[in-house]
């Protein structure tokens, strides 16, 4: 009964946990979704930058391009975001949207040529779990001999 008691608990727990969204959940749902028109029509999904149109000027091809805003430093987010631009539309994003979009960006690089990096929480997590049923299991198998 107590481990039952204990299994909906930790399940419970569990649960609040994957109600919040992550930082990089937010980050991607800004990128995405900004309050206005999708970063992603002109910046691509990576933000590696993307042709927004392509047009005809005295015979010549003109093309319009979203930059590659895969290198950019925090500080030339926060300026790019913060000025008018004849392109680009102005956000008025708040300095946590801008961050969290700017971290999405890095992050999702990263994860493209990087092998995933298991959450240390849930390492401690599942390696703690592990723990406490080996340390069960002589008790629970080996009869016990008074
Ligand atoms: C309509 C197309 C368009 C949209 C939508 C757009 N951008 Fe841009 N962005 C551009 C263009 C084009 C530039 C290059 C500067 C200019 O001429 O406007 C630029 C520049 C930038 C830069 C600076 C690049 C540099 O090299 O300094 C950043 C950072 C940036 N955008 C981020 C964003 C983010 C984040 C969003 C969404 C909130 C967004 N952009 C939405 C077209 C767009």
């Amino acid at each position: 009964m107590q481990k039952l008691i204990l299994f909906s608990l930790l399940f419970l727990i569990l649960d609040a946990k994957n109600e919040f969204i992550s930082e990089y959940e937010y980050g991607q749902m800004l990128y995405s979704n900004p309050r206005g028109i999708s970063c992603t029509n002109c910046h691509g999904e990576f933000g590696e930058g993307k042709v927004i149109a392509t047009y005809k000027q005295d015979n010549q091809e003109i093309t319009l391009k979203g930059a590659d805003i895969r290198d950019l430093n925090l500080t030339q987010f926060h300026k790019a975001l913060n000025a008018n631009h004849t392109i680009m539309p102005r956000y008025y994003l708040v300095n946590q949207e801008v961050i969290a979009i700017y971290k999405f960006i890095k992050e999702k690089n990263r994860r493209l040529t990087q092998p995933k990096i298991e959450n240390d929480e849930e390492d401690l997590f599942i390696y703690s779990e592990e723990n406490n049923e080996s340390d069960l299991e002589p008790s629970l198998n080996t009869p016990t001999t008074f």
